[in-house]
């Protein structure tokens, strides 16, 4: 009898164990960095609080080089910017400024621009 309580006692404290483990974990492992007020702070002035673009620069919401691109693609451009002779709008007089943003940061914003942006 006892020896049948104990297994149900060890059994209740292993799942428990395990539950506060993935409920530690389950955080961590989703953007751990928002995207959003990233967004907002360092790229809306150019492209728009939503991504609809502005006289400085282009629209990010439904724009193919989002929804279609290499993540890779749009993290560098995020990561390194865009100029001078690899500018690809020439109706911007602005260029895309690099370094604004960690590594860590672009991919976050890579997620965002890919999902909520495109809302
Ligand atoms: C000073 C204005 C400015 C800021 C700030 C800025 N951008 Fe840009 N961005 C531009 C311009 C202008 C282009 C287009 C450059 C070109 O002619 O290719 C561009 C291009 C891009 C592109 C490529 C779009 C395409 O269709 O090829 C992405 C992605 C992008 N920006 C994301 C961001 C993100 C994310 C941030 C914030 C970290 C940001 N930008 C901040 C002006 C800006």
């Amino acid at each position: 009898m006892s020896q049948k309580s104990d297994l149900h006692v060890h059994c209740k404290i292993v799942l428990s164990f395990l539950m506060i483990a993935a409920v530690s974990v389950l955080p961590g492992a989703s953007d751990a960095m928002d995207a959003a007020p990233l967004y907002g702070s360092k790229c809306a002035a150019c492209h728009g609080p939503k991504g609809e673009g502005s006289p400085v620069g282009p629209a990010l919401k439904g724009d193919p080089f989002v929804t279609q691109g290499a993540t890779a693609e749009i993290k560098k451009v995020i990561l390194m910017g865009r100029m001078e002779k690899d500018k690809k709008y020439p109706n911007f007089m602005t260029a895309m400024p690099g370094g604004l943003v960690s590594e860590a940061e672009a991919e976050a914003l890579v997620s965002y621009l890919i999902g909520d942006i495109q809302k």
